[in-house]
């Protein structure tokens, strides 16, 4: 196992950079206006929708609260209730936006998926301006003395929607690319381009500066857009949800392959109201959810294996990026090191691999491309996020 100590340098100065630029994010304004929400669509994308929303909440609220305690305390009881429902409504406006993006986007492919983010981010900002009170829209929205730059401009030229944009977009191909795992000269070469195309648009702006109309039309187009892609989403969970076969490439020959753990008996696919099951000839029914046959029973689900189900839901959405993350810090060659004993297994284009505890599906990437994978798990999270990871 030579390669197990591999150590990439290169990586871990990275890695550090990039997380000191997180960190100082908190406690700076230019630079927490673009890191905030990188950390927020990440963390949204890595959680269940309602589970995601109370805990963006919470995270946005509290250091809200904290950092406005004067309007809380300063005046009477009843002004500072007041002021604590405002900032409920301004956390509920600035976490909406990640709410439409973290429901519709894992139904959309490439960088269109990028896009929910900043069009929900223009509407929800252009409503919240329109109806709700000063108050609230204030500490919703990030003070414009937190952008530089180009950004300044652009939202002097084009108005506070366009750096919504613009911001929201960033962090949305960030987590994309993240998510993705690009290689880091994609990801300079990605943030290169979007630096140059901001200053470009400010640049523009200063030597023809849009007017009202302009304007409009921009907010226009994200209205419909994140109507067209929700109404997209929505179709593709509908499918998604009917379909099995859609999901298993080829859902005979899986179904073929798999037996009733009770009776050990073949199975079969059966419509049913509420989506489809795997039913055995004696009877047994094993719901499909999205797309993944349910074989877990009460039983399953107690003592130790209750433990670890519970743990595996709770972390399965950032199990892979905390391995990745602590991989990069520590400057070890997570590739190389899976290598060392995956590379032992001689797979074989053509060949099926089954992978118990198969997790997020980590190790299938490391395996030949011209393979059918199958994989078993008890914790659902994990399986939806192998789900996403094999879509990738
Ligand atoms: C440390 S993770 C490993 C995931 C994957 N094999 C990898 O290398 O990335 C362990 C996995 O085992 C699963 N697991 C734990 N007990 C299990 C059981 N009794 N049956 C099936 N999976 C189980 C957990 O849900 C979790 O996904």
């Amino acid at each position: 196992m030579a390669n197990e100590a591999k150590h990439n340098t290169g990586r871990q100065v990275l890695g550090w950079g990039i997380l000191a630029t997180f960190v100082a994010g908190f406690f700076y304004g230019p630079v927490g206006v673009w890191t905030g929400p990188v950390l927020g669509a990440w963390f949204i994308g890595t959680q269940r929708v309602r589970r995601g929303f109370v805990w963006v909440m919470v995270l946005t609220f509290v250091p809200m609260a904290i950092g406005n305690w004067r309007m809380v305390f300063r005046t009477g009881p009843v002004a500072g209730l007041e002021a604590l429902v405002w900032m409920l409504a301004a956390s509920a406006v600035a976490v909406a936006p990640l709410v439409v993006y973290r429901m519709v986007s894992a139904h959309l492919r490439g960088l269109v998926s990028t896009l929910p983010l900043p069009t929900a981010g223009v509407l929800v900002q252009v409503a919240a301006l329109e109806w709700l009170p000063a108050k609230v829209t204030g500490l919703a929205f990030r003070e414009a003395g937190w952008w530089n730059g180009a950004l300044r401009e652009i939202g002097r030229e084009f108005g506070t929607a366009a750096v919504t944009f613009a911001v929201l977009w960033a962090a949305a191909i960030a987590v994309w690319m993240w998510n993705r795992e690009a290689q880091a000269w994609k990801v300079a070469a990605t943030a290169a381009i979007f630096a140059a195309a901001l200053w470009s648009a400010a640049w523009v702006g200063r030597l023809e500066p849009a007017g009202a109309e302009a304007r409009m039309a921009g907010v226009l187009i994200c209205v419909c857009g994140v109507v067209v892609l929700s109404v997209w989403a929505l179709a593709d969970r509908m499918r998604e949800r009917r379909s099995w076969a859609r999901l298993t490439g080829n859902s005979a020959e899986t179904v073929a392959l798999l037996r009733s753990p009770g009776s050990l008996s073949p199975l079969h696919v059966e419509g049913r109201p509420g989506g489809e099951a795997l039913v055995s000839a004696a009877g047994e029914k094993f719901p499909i959810r999205d797309g993944v046959p349910d074989f877990r029973t009460t039983e399953d689900l107690s003592g130790a294996n209750g433990k670890y189900n519970h743990l595996y839901e709770t972390i399965g959405g950032f199990y892979d990026d905390t391995q990745r993350v602590a991989c990069a810090l520590a400057g070890m060659d997570r590739d190389a090191y899976v290598m060392s004993y995956l590379g032992k297994l001689e797979v074989r284009p053509g060949d099926k691999v089954l992978e118990t505890s198969v997790g997020t599906g980590l190790n299938f990437k490391y395996l030949p491309r011209d393979i059918r994978r199958y994989g078993l798990d008890l914790a659902w999270d994990m399986l939806a996020n192998c789900k996403a990871n094999l879509r990738r």
